[in-house]
């Protein structure tokens, strides 16, 4: 296994470029199991999620070849409907290959994800609204079986809560469904709205494209045929690079970003002290002249990215003053807490709330990656730390940050990728 050692503090600075986002491109690799056709898509990012969803993918009987981030796809050959648990425990996003799978084939079989580091995930929202459908749902040996013989139809589905791979599974879904599907408080996140206009693209008529509610006109089971397209930048990864900088006082530019995606972000980092500049498909971060405490909230989208929270926390402990961070999606998602006080971060934890009194001084040492946005938060306080930090099981880096240590290298920082 391999760890991350870094020496601090850091001080960083020049350009990177920011990838594809692993959330967009993990939807739209699923969606072209709605189509019977080759294609392809760019901008994909070599992280091991989308290895994951394409071992899947292998094993349902489809043929790709991923190379420098272009992927080209062609599932005309999938004779397999069924999602074993070896795969989806690994990736909980796998449950994504749900609504095409069915909407195409009828019947498909998906392991149940299981339990997760940073709460429940329950997916009941995703098999309430198949049923709806007119799916049949049954929970067999630890396996969602789906069933829906003469296609799915639609009709009106109210989400109870908002769902982002829940939205798009239904979305998936109800554009091979038979007539048309009202989704009612839908997610509007961008990975959301891009997975529409592809569909869009292919002939699948979406009315309220980016809004909470969709109306989709289903092909009746006909094949789509998908346009080669780019997935959007990863808005996580770019607000994880800009905590980077401000938490170092640094300044970075990135390309291939989407301010408009980073709105909740930035408008934290101004709150912070930092200054940012936006160019054409770029962005310059500049470091504020102390940075102050701030309160986040973390919600649905437009409203501040829960998969933020963990790099905000890490920035907080620099902050002057006490910062307040709500955590209001996931009930278990301080795991991050625990190993940022190892560096000496002043955390008061209560309920759902973390309380931190800034700036404190960290000094580095061995921590120990939870999750994949509670590993980046780690990196960013080893950043900030005084000496080395080992950060340890940086497999759930892995997940989602292509060449994470190689950036922060070609930044500045003293980051090593060593084996354990
Ligand atoms: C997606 C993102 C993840 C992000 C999260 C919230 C992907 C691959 N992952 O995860 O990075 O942190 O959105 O922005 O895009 N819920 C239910 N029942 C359901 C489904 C969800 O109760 O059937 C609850 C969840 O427990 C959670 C909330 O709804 O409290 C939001 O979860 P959801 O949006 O579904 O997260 P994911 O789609 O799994």
């Amino acid at each position: 296994m391999d760890y991350l050692s870094i020496s601090g503090p850091a001080r960083l600075k020049g350009e990177i470029t920011i990838s594809g986002a692993k959330n967009a491109a993990l939807p739209l690799i699923a969606a072209t199991l709605l189509s019977d056709e080759p294609c392809s898509l760019e901008n994909v990012p070599n992280v091991a999620d989308i290895h994951t969803l394409l071992k899947l993918l292998g094993k349902l009987g489809g043929k790709f070849i991923f190379e420098d981030h272009t992927l080209s796809i062609d599932n005309e050959a999938i004779d397999n409907t069924v999602a074993t648990y070896d795969i989806v425990k690994t990736m909980r996003a796998s449950i994504l290959v749900l609504g095409p799978l069915l909407a195409r084939f009828g019947r498909c079989e998906v392991s149940l994800p299981g339990g997760c580091a940073i709460g429940q995930r329950p997916i009941d929202l995703h098999l309430k609204a198949l049923e709806q459908m007119g799916a049949r749902i049954e929970i067999k040996n630890g396996y969602v079986v789906a069933t829906a013989p003469d296609g799915l139809r639609g009709t009106r589905i109210i989400f109870d809560k908002v769902t982002v791979t829940g939205s798009e599974n239904i979305i998936m879904a109800a554009a091979l469904a038979k007539g048309k599907t009202e989704l009612i408080n839908v997610a509007k996140e961008p990975e959301v709205v891009q997975l529409c206009e592809v569909l869009s693209e292919a002939g699948v008529k979406i009315e309220g494209v980016g809004s909470d509610e969709l109306i989709v006109h289903g092909t009746d089971r006909e094949p789509l045929k998908l346009k080669p397209f780019s997935i959007i930048p990863d808005r996580i990864e770019a607000g994880t690079y800009l905590c980077a900088a401000a938490i170092t006082y640094s300044n970075v530019t990135l390309h291939n970003v989407r301010a408009d995606h980073l709105d909740a972000v930035t408008a934290k980092l101004h709150e912070a002290g930092c200054r940012i500049e936006n160019g054409v498909g770029s962005m310059t971060i500049y470091p504020a002249a102390r940075l102050k405490a701030f309160e986040i909230s973390t919600t649905e989208y437009p409203g501040f990215p829960t998969d933020m929270q963990a790099q905000f926390m890490a920035l907080a402990t620099q902050a002057e003053g006490v910062s307040i961070i709500e955590e209001r999606l996931f009930e278990n998602r301080f795991m991050h807490v625990s190993e940022l006080q190892r560096l000496g971060a002043s955390i008061h934890l209560k309920g759902h709330t973390a309380t931190l009194n800034g700036p404190i001084q960290l000094l580095g040492a061995d921590v120990m990656a939870t999750d994949l946005r509670a590993s980046s938060a780690l990196v960013l306080a080893g950043l900030a730390a005084s000496g080395t930090t080992n950060v340890h099981r940086i497999y759930h880096l892995d997940r989602g940050y292509e060449a994470l240590h190689e950036k922060l290298k070609a930044l500045g920082a003293d980051i090593k990728r060593l084996k354990e």
